[in-house]
C-alpha cells in the first residue's frame, strides 16, 4: 500500500472506529504478555507504523514508557501529535519510512499493530528484520497481524462485499511467524491470538 491508499483509509470513519474497537482486544493482550517482559520506567518502546498512537498513548500512561513512534504519513502523525499534547503525554516522533530508519538507536521493545501484513516477498521479511534491528538484545518484539484463519476469512469476506474492505493485505500463518523469528535468530516466548481467532499477537526475544 501506498502513501495514497493510507490517505483513503485514515478519512473512513469506518476504519477509524474498528481500529479504535481492535485496538481495545491488542491492549488487553499486551497487558497479558506483560508478565513475560521485564519493564521499568526506563523501558524504551517504538511502535512502527504507529498510525493513532491510540494504543502507546495508554501504555505510557500506566508504564510511564520512553516511547518513539514512527509513521510516514503526515497527517495521521500530525493527529496523533495534537493527541498526544491534548492529553499531555510525552514521546518522540518520527515522520519516516520505516526502511529508511537507521538502527543505531535500540529499543527494549519494538511494537508493531497491523503493518507487516501489508507487505509482500522481500519487503515482508525485511519488514520483520527491521522489527529485529531496532531491538536491544535482550529486547522484546511484539507484532499483531491478522492470521489466516476462518474468522479471518469470514470477516474479510463480509467487508468485501458490503464494500468496507479497504487495505491490501495477506494475512500470517503461524508456520510464517515462527519461520522468520527463526531467521532472524529469536527466541518466540508467546504466539497467542486476539480478537476471535482472527489475528496473532507475537512476543518474541532477540538474544
Ligand atoms: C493499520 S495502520 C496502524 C494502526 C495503528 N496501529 C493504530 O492503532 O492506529 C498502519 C500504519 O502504518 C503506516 N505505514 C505503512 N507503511 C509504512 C512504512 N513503510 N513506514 C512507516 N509507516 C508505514 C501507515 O501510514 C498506517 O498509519
Amino acid at each position: 500500500m501506498n502513501i495514497k491508499d493510507w490517505e483513503q483509509v485514515w478519512s473512513s470513519n469506518f476504519f477509524l472506529t474498528v481500529n479504535k474497537i481492535y485496538g481495545m482486544f491488542f491492549l488487553k493482550n499486551f497487558f497479558n504478555l506483560l508478565k513475560y517482559m521485564k519493564i521499568s520506567s526506563k523501558t524504551k518502546i517504538i511502535e512502527l507504523g504507529c498510525g493513532s498512537g491510540e494504543i502507546l498513548l495508554k501504555l505510557i500512561r500506566k508504564y510511564n514508557f520512553k516511547a518513539t513512534l514512527v509513521d510516514n504519513y503526515k497527517p495521521i502523525l500530525d493527529k496523533t501529535i495534537s493527541n498526544f499534547n491534548e492529553n499531555k503525554i510525552k514521546a518522540e516522533f518520527i515522520l519516516k519510512d520505516i526502511f529508511k530508519l537507521n538502527f543505531k538507536k535500540k529499543y527494549d521493545i519494538v511494537l508493531s499493530v497491523g503493518l507487516i501484513e501489508h507487505f509482500k516477498g522481500k519487503k515482508r521479511e525485511e519488514a520483520f528484520k527491521i522489527h529485529k534491528n531496532l531491538t536491544k538484545r535482550g529486547g522484546y518484539l511484539v507484532i499483531y497481524t491478522p492470521s489466516s484463519s476462518f474468522s479471518y476469512w469470514v470477516g474479510r469476506k463480509i467487508n468485501e462485499k458490503l464494500g468496507t474492505w479497504m487495505v491490501s493485505e495477506t494475512p500470517f500463518t503461524k508456520k510464517e511467524l515462527l519461520r522468520m523469528c527463526k531467521a532472524n535468530n529469536l527466541i518466540s516466548i508467546k504466539i497467542s491470538k486476539t480478537l476471535f481467532g482472527s489475528w496473532f499477537s507475537l512476543l518474541a526475544k532477540r538474544l
